[in-house]
């Protein structure tokens, strides 16, 4: 039998190991792993080039309805496209339910933006923002038992945010239904309570969305999600942790045997608050996100869980607004109060070059911790493992053969349809030179290879980082 497709002398990095290998691909699949394979019907040659299993984006926001007139830059067409060029295979966005909205609607409009649109393979998250007894009892363990398998929960932002209650009873869902739940944990108050002080005192440009939400507010909410995860005994995950004391709450509870998870974003590793302004000017209004990036010592601490096991799973948070824009960061054509400013900053695209570059190549991490963090870990918590995440038999032949040219990040060198990037002028060491997305060429290092619609909509099993539950009844 001859492969559709053999990709030859790669170096081939897993979450595990690393190897040299020949890989035969058949019908969008890896067929065959090994050395001296015969001949494909298409042979592309690594030269010894490291390959790794295409990126899991497991948080990104893609053409998320926003309330008028701001709107995200990014569809499932513009998203997929920076994905790819990336090295991201598989893309995770959110269906969010609005108030009053059931998550049933949630779901079907977020098919329909997504249908026809995309590059790669994509699944959906749901946000829960009305946990109402319909949704609970019927609507999420029906939609889980569909294969939205996992959901975000806020404890921020007025038109999202739970109460410590209703996240009590969302967590329940999740443990009676082997769910994964995201927390986005920030003291809604405490912010609500600082932004009005500092309006009340004029301080309303950009830099100040950092004064609002100091890290005392995600210290509390981590915290506070950790307690409640484990008076309903439920595996969590803390998402875009930003810093130190956030990390010393996740690791306290590590200690005590909680199953508690971490993701954390490229914001936290290249961004400052100093990034949002040093002075009133509005071009910092780029940068806001929440949480917001910290400062260098916390960079710092980033680093360190993601080189000690620390963190699971890193995303890009890719959240698209323009800058330039009445529908970006400048609503309705004005320089607005923080408090208006559309919260998000992208990096769907620049997720993996960042982290391999000042990451791997840096020697801060292995390059089998990057497969882990950025590819087998999200897969697995999201219930996508074996067929995504990973280099082995049977998975789908999602690739990325990587170059070590050295080049500086420009936005006019990038796929997404924002007016920026965060990480403009940054140096990086390296660059999918080829990403190959179930078998076909999407990026080949120039030039993307359109085909709107080849991307798959993904029905996910159970999270499977933990081992599976006994099955009830039994022991
Ligand atoms: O500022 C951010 N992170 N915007 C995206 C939405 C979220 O909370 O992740
Ligand atoms: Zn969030
Ligand atoms: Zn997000
Ligand atoms: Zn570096």
């Amino acid at each position: 039998a001859t492969f559709d497709l053999v990709v030859r002398n790669a170096r081939v990095a897993t979450a595990s190991d690393t190897f040299d290998a020949d890989i035969g691909i058949t019908g969008g699949r890896i067929v065959q792993l090994g050395q001296g394979l015969p001949a494909g019907r298409r042979e592309i040659d690594a030269a010894g080039a490291f390959v790794t299993p295409g990126g899991v984006d497991a948080h990104c926001h893609l053409d998320q309805p926003m309330e008028a007139p701001v709107r995200m830059a990014d569809d499932f067409d513009t998203g997929t496209r920076a994905a790819a060029c990336g090295g991201t295979t598989t893309v995770i966005p959110f269906a969010a339910q609005q108030k009053g909205q059931s998550l049933r609607a949630a779901v079907r409009d977020y098919h329909e933006r997504a249908e026809g649109r995309a590059h790669v393979d994509h699944a959906f998250h749901l946000i829960v923002s009305d946990p109402t007894e319909d949704v609970l009892k019927n609507e999420l363990p029906q939609l889980i038992a569909e294969g939205y398998t996992s959901f975000k929960i806020y404890m921020t932002y007025d038109d999202l945010k739970l109460n410590d209650g209703q996240i009590l009873d969302v967590l329940s869902v999740a443990r009676e239904h082997d769910a994964m739940a995201m927390i986005h944990a920030e003291n809604a108050d405490c912010i609500e309570w600082l932004t009005r002080r500092l309006e009340a005192s004029g301080r309303t440009a950009p830099r100040f969305h950092a004064h609002a939400r100091p890290m005392l507010v995600e210290r509390e909410a981590t915290h506070r999600a950790i307690a409640l995860s484990e008076l309903v005994d439920v595996p969590i995950m803390i998402v875009h942790v930003s810093g130190k004391e956030a990390v010393e709450q996740i690791r306290w509870a590590r200690s005590h045997g909680l199953h508690v998870f971490a993701e954390t974003c490229p914001q936290y590793l290249f961004l400052t608050a100093e990034d949002l302004g040093i002075d009133d000017s509005y071009g910092g209004a780029r940068c806001v996100c929440s949480p917001p990036p910290r400062n260098k010592d916390n960079q710092r601490v980033i680093w360190n869980g993601l080189a000690d096991g620390l963190f699971t799973i890193f995303s890009s948070d890719h959240a698209p607004f323009r800058y330039d824009a009445p529908e970006g960061k400048k609503p309705g054509g004005e320089e607005v109060a923080f408090r208006h400013i559309p919260n998000g900053i992208p990096g769907i695209e620049t997720r993996l070059p960042l982290l391999f570059s000042h990451g791997v190549l840096d020697g801060r991490i292995t390059i089998n911790r990057f497969v882990e963090l950025t590819s087998t870990n999200p897969a697995k918590a999201y219930g996508l493992h074996p067929r995504k995440g990973t280099i082995a038999i049977g998975a789908d032949a999602d690739l990325v053969v990587w170059n070590a040219t050295p080049r500086q990040v420009r936005n006019a060198d990038l796929h997404h349809a924002v007016d920026y990037t965060p990480y403009e002028g940054i140096e990086v060491k390296a660059w999918p030179a080829l990403t190959l997305a179930r078998g076909e060429v999407v990026w080949d290092g120039h030039t993307f290879h359109p085909r709107a619609g080849r991307g798959q909509f993904l029905r996910r099993g159970r999270p499977s980082l933990l081992p599976a539950p006994q099955p009830r009844g039994t022991k």
